[in-house]
Protein backbone atom coordinates (compact mmCIF):
# COMPACT_ATOMS: atom_id res chain seq x y z
CA UNK A 1 0.00 0.00 0.00
CA UNK A 2 1.41 3.87 -0.11
CA UNK A 3 1.51 3.19 -4.16
CA UNK A 4 -0.54 5.52 -6.45
CA UNK A 5 -2.52 8.11 -4.22
CA UNK A 6 -1.54 11.64 -5.05
CA UNK A 7 1.29 11.86 -2.48
CA UNK A 8 3.14 9.42 -4.35
CA UNK A 9 2.44 10.36 -8.02
CA UNK A 10 5.71 12.43 -9.49
CA UNK A 11 5.34 15.91 -9.64
CA UNK A 12 6.15 17.61 -12.86
CA UNK A 13 9.85 18.39 -12.91
CA UNK A 14 10.80 16.97 -9.80
CA UNK A 15 13.48 14.42 -11.49
CA UNK A 16 15.89 17.93 -12.19
CA UNK A 17 15.07 19.64 -8.65
CA UNK A 18 12.61 21.51 -7.08
CA UNK A 19 13.09 25.27 -8.60
CA UNK A 20 11.63 22.91 -12.01
CA UNK A 21 8.70 21.96 -10.05
CA UNK A 22 7.72 25.48 -9.04
CA UNK A 23 8.66 26.96 -12.19
CA UNK A 24 5.93 24.15 -14.11
CA UNK A 25 3.68 25.94 -11.83
CA UNK A 26 4.50 29.16 -12.55
CA UNK A 27 4.44 28.78 -16.45
CA UNK A 28 0.70 27.56 -16.42
CA UNK A 29 0.05 30.45 -14.36
CA UNK A 30 0.76 32.97 -17.26
CA UNK A 31 -1.85 34.04 -19.61
CA UNK A 32 -0.89 33.15 -23.13
CA UNK A 33 -0.62 36.56 -24.15
CA UNK A 34 2.25 36.52 -21.31
CA UNK A 35 4.02 33.23 -22.20
CA UNK A 36 3.02 32.02 -25.58
CA UNK A 37 4.54 28.25 -25.51
CA UNK A 38 3.54 27.12 -21.58
CA UNK A 39 1.26 29.97 -20.52
CA UNK A 40 -2.50 28.25 -19.97
CA UNK A 41 -4.06 30.86 -17.41
CA UNK A 42 -7.10 33.03 -18.24
CA UNK A 43 -6.52 36.84 -17.66
CA UNK A 44 -8.09 38.22 -14.09
CA UNK A 45 -10.91 40.31 -15.08
CA UNK A 46 -9.02 43.34 -13.49
CA UNK A 47 -6.08 43.09 -15.84
CA UNK A 48 -5.75 45.07 -19.40
CA UNK A 49 -3.53 43.14 -22.10
CA UNK A 50 -0.02 44.37 -22.50
CA UNK A 51 -0.67 45.53 -25.77
CA UNK A 52 -3.34 47.89 -24.42
CA UNK A 53 -1.10 49.26 -22.03
CA UNK A 54 -0.82 53.26 -21.61
CA UNK A 55 2.23 53.95 -19.11
CA UNK A 56 3.17 56.92 -18.08
CA UNK A 57 6.20 58.37 -16.43
CA UNK A 58 4.03 58.91 -13.86
CA UNK A 59 2.62 55.49 -13.76
CA UNK A 60 5.96 53.92 -14.10
CA UNK A 61 7.73 55.77 -10.95
CA UNK A 62 5.05 54.36 -8.72
CA UNK A 63 5.23 51.43 -10.19
CA UNK A 64 9.01 51.51 -9.06
CA UNK A 65 8.35 53.26 -5.90
CA UNK A 66 5.82 50.39 -4.85
CA UNK A 67 8.33 47.38 -5.94
CA UNK A 68 11.17 48.73 -3.98
CA UNK A 69 8.88 49.11 -0.93
CA UNK A 70 8.14 45.28 -1.54
CA UNK A 71 12.25 44.57 -2.19
CA UNK A 72 12.49 46.07 0.73
CA UNK A 73 11.07 43.72 2.99
CA UNK A 74 12.05 40.71 0.83
CA UNK A 75 15.74 41.64 1.47
CA UNK A 76 14.57 42.65 5.54
CA UNK A 77 13.53 39.44 5.74
CA UNK A 78 16.44 37.18 4.47
CA UNK A 79 18.45 39.46 6.60
CA UNK A 80 16.06 38.68 9.44
CA UNK A 81 16.88 35.34 11.38
CA UNK A 82 12.88 34.22 11.40
CA UNK A 83 14.36 30.75 9.48
CA UNK A 84 17.80 29.25 9.36
CA UNK A 85 17.39 28.65 5.67
CA UNK A 86 17.03 32.05 4.51
CA UNK A 87 20.88 32.66 5.02
CA UNK A 88 21.69 31.16 2.18
CA UNK A 89 19.58 33.94 0.69
CA UNK A 90 22.10 36.84 1.59
CA UNK A 91 23.39 39.18 -0.99
CA UNK A 92 22.57 36.92 -3.76
CA UNK A 93 23.24 39.45 -6.66
CA UNK A 94 19.36 39.60 -7.63
CA UNK A 95 18.87 42.47 -5.15
CA UNK A 96 17.05 45.40 -6.42
CA UNK A 97 16.35 47.87 -3.38
CA UNK A 98 19.34 50.17 -4.26
CA UNK A 99 19.33 49.83 -8.46
CA UNK A 100 15.56 51.25 -7.58
CA UNK A 101 16.46 54.05 -5.77
CA UNK A 102 18.91 54.94 -8.06
CA UNK A 103 16.46 55.06 -10.28
CA UNK A 104 13.46 56.88 -8.84
CA UNK A 105 16.36 59.42 -8.21
CA UNK A 106 17.36 59.65 -11.69
CA UNK A 107 13.49 59.76 -12.74
CA UNK A 108 12.51 62.86 -10.36
CA UNK A 109 15.65 64.65 -11.69
CA UNK A 110 15.24 63.91 -15.10
CA UNK A 111 11.57 64.60 -15.57
CA UNK A 112 11.39 66.80 -12.41
CA UNK A 113 8.55 64.49 -10.85
CA UNK A 114 8.56 63.94 -7.56
CA UNK A 115 8.13 60.45 -5.54
CA UNK A 116 4.88 59.55 -4.20
CA UNK A 117 5.29 57.88 -1.03
CA UNK A 118 4.55 54.07 -1.03
CA UNK A 119 1.23 53.23 0.42
CA UNK A 120 -0.36 50.91 -2.73
CA UNK A 121 0.15 46.75 -3.36
CA UNK A 122 4.29 47.04 -3.02
CA UNK A 123 3.81 47.89 1.09
CA UNK A 124 0.91 45.61 1.44
CA UNK A 125 2.94 42.67 -0.76
CA UNK A 126 5.70 43.75 1.84
CA UNK A 127 3.86 43.30 5.12
CA UNK A 128 2.09 40.09 3.81
CA UNK A 129 5.55 38.80 3.15
CA UNK A 130 7.15 39.70 6.40
CA UNK A 131 3.99 38.05 8.24
CA UNK A 132 4.40 34.82 6.15
CA UNK A 133 8.23 34.38 6.47
CA UNK A 134 7.41 34.19 10.22
CA UNK A 135 5.20 31.14 9.88
CA UNK A 136 5.73 29.48 6.80
CA UNK A 137 9.00 29.21 5.57
CA UNK A 138 8.38 27.33 2.18
CA UNK A 139 5.50 29.37 1.42
CA UNK A 140 7.89 32.14 1.47
CA UNK A 141 10.61 30.83 -0.04
CA UNK A 142 7.53 30.19 -3.69
CA UNK A 143 7.63 34.30 -3.20
CA UNK A 144 11.08 34.76 -3.04
CA UNK A 145 11.69 32.42 -6.25
CA UNK A 146 8.38 33.72 -8.34
CA UNK A 147 9.20 37.08 -7.45
CA UNK A 148 13.20 37.34 -8.11
CA UNK A 149 12.96 35.06 -11.30
CA UNK A 150 9.71 36.92 -12.50
CA UNK A 151 11.83 40.11 -13.14
CA UNK A 152 14.14 38.03 -14.50
CA UNK A 153 12.10 37.30 -17.48
CA UNK A 154 8.64 38.74 -17.64
CA UNK A 155 10.04 42.00 -16.09
CA UNK A 156 12.87 42.62 -18.41
CA UNK A 157 10.39 42.81 -21.15
CA UNK A 158 8.49 44.51 -19.88
CA UNK A 159 11.10 47.23 -18.99
CA UNK A 160 12.35 47.10 -22.64
CA UNK A 161 8.98 47.67 -24.05
CA UNK A 162 8.22 50.26 -21.47
CA UNK A 163 11.33 52.29 -21.47
CA UNK A 164 10.83 52.19 -25.70
CA UNK A 165 7.29 54.02 -25.27
CA UNK A 166 8.22 56.68 -22.44
CA UNK A 167 11.98 56.92 -21.59
CA UNK A 168 13.66 57.02 -25.15
CA UNK A 169 14.67 53.69 -24.80
CA UNK A 170 16.88 54.67 -20.94
CA UNK A 171 18.11 51.36 -19.14
CA UNK A 172 16.67 51.30 -15.68
CA UNK A 173 19.46 50.24 -13.24
CA UNK A 174 16.68 48.28 -12.33
CA UNK A 175 17.37 45.65 -15.17
CA UNK A 176 21.03 45.79 -15.02
CA UNK A 177 23.19 43.30 -12.68
CA UNK A 178 26.14 43.56 -11.33
CA UNK A 179 29.25 41.85 -13.61
CA UNK A 180 31.60 41.88 -10.80
CA UNK A 181 29.22 38.51 -9.22
CA UNK A 182 29.42 37.01 -12.68
CA UNK A 183 26.02 38.50 -13.76
CA UNK A 184 22.83 38.01 -13.89
CA UNK A 185 23.05 34.18 -15.28
CA UNK A 186 25.52 33.15 -12.79
CA UNK A 187 23.12 34.82 -9.76
CA UNK A 188 20.36 32.98 -11.07
CA UNK A 189 22.43 30.01 -11.06
CA UNK A 190 23.56 30.29 -7.49
CA UNK A 191 20.19 30.83 -6.34
CA UNK A 192 18.77 27.92 -8.19
CA UNK A 193 21.20 25.86 -6.31
CA UNK A 194 20.36 26.89 -3.25
CA UNK A 195 16.76 26.70 -3.59
CA UNK A 196 17.21 23.33 -4.75
CA UNK A 197 19.47 22.43 -1.46
CA UNK A 198 16.78 24.28 1.24
CA UNK A 199 13.68 21.95 -0.67
CA UNK A 200 15.84 18.88 0.20
CA UNK A 201 15.00 19.31 3.74
CA UNK A 202 11.71 19.67 3.30
CA UNK A 203 8.79 16.85 3.16
CA UNK A 204 6.60 16.35 0.39
CA UNK A 205 3.56 18.40 1.87
CA UNK A 206 5.98 21.12 2.72
CA UNK A 207 7.34 21.19 -0.75
CA UNK A 208 3.15 21.17 -2.19
CA UNK A 209 2.49 23.83 0.09
CA UNK A 210 5.22 25.64 -1.19
CA UNK A 211 3.82 25.17 -5.07
CA UNK A 212 0.51 25.67 -4.04
CA UNK A 213 1.54 29.24 -2.94
CA UNK A 214 2.62 30.25 -6.22
CA UNK A 215 -0.99 31.58 -7.19
CA UNK A 216 -0.87 33.95 -4.25
CA UNK A 217 2.51 35.42 -5.82
CA UNK A 218 1.24 35.90 -9.09
CA UNK A 219 -1.88 37.83 -7.54
CA UNK A 220 0.45 40.37 -5.53
CA UNK A 221 2.62 40.58 -8.21
CA UNK A 222 -0.05 41.33 -10.47
CA UNK A 223 -1.01 43.79 -8.64
CA UNK A 224 2.06 45.73 -8.24
CA UNK A 225 2.19 45.64 -12.38
CA UNK A 226 -1.06 46.70 -13.32
CA UNK A 227 0.33 50.37 -12.23
CA UNK A 228 2.01 50.32 -15.09
CA UNK A 229 -1.07 49.87 -17.47
C1 LIG B 1 9.17 33.27 -16.99
C2 LIG B 1 6.54 36.58 -19.25
C3 LIG B 1 4.49 37.88 -15.09
C4 LIG B 1 6.89 34.32 -12.85
C5 LIG B 1 8.61 34.04 -17.95
C6 LIG B 1 8.98 33.99 -19.33
C7 LIG B 1 8.23 34.91 -19.98
C8 LIG B 1 7.40 35.55 -19.00
C9 LIG B 1 8.26 35.23 -21.45
C10 LIG B 1 10.09 33.17 -19.95
C11 LIG B 1 9.76 31.80 -20.36
C12 LIG B 1 11.01 31.14 -20.90
O1 LIG B 1 11.40 31.47 -22.00
O2 LIG B 1 11.62 30.36 -20.21
C13 LIG B 1 5.81 37.25 -18.30
C14 LIG B 1 5.01 38.44 -18.56
C15 LIG B 1 4.43 38.79 -17.39
C16 LIG B 1 4.88 37.84 -16.40
C17 LIG B 1 4.91 39.11 -19.92
C18 LIG B 1 3.49 39.92 -17.06
C19 LIG B 1 3.02 40.79 -17.88
C20 LIG B 1 4.92 36.99 -14.13
C21 LIG B 1 4.48 37.00 -12.76
C22 LIG B 1 5.17 36.00 -12.14
C23 LIG B 1 6.03 35.37 -13.11
C24 LIG B 1 3.46 37.97 -12.17
C25 LIG B 1 5.12 35.59 -10.70
C26 LIG B 1 5.06 36.41 -9.71
C27 LIG B 1 7.75 33.77 -13.77
C28 LIG B 1 8.72 32.73 -13.47
C29 LIG B 1 9.38 32.42 -14.67
C30 LIG B 1 8.79 33.29 -15.67
C31 LIG B 1 8.98 32.10 -12.13
C32 LIG B 1 10.49 31.40 -14.88
C33 LIG B 1 11.82 32.07 -14.99
C34 LIG B 1 12.96 31.09 -15.24
O3 LIG B 1 12.76 30.03 -15.81
O4 LIG B 1 14.07 31.43 -14.85
N1 LIG B 1 7.64 35.00 -17.76
N2 LIG B 1 5.71 36.93 -16.99
N3 LIG B 1 5.84 35.98 -14.30
N4 LIG B 1 7.83 34.08 -15.09
FE1 LIG B 1 6.74 35.47 -16.04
Amino acid sequence: HGHGGASSRPRPGEKKGFVEEMRFVAMKLHTREQAPKEGEAKPPPESKPMMQWEPTREKYLAYLVESKAMYEAMEEIVASKASPIYEAFLDTGLERTSPLAKDIEWFEKTYGLTAPVADGPGVEYGNFLKELAKTSPPEFICHFYNVYFAHSAGGRMIGRKVSEMILNGKELEFYKWEESRGGLEQSLADVKSKLNDAAEGWSREEKDRCLEETSKSFQMSGQLLRLIA
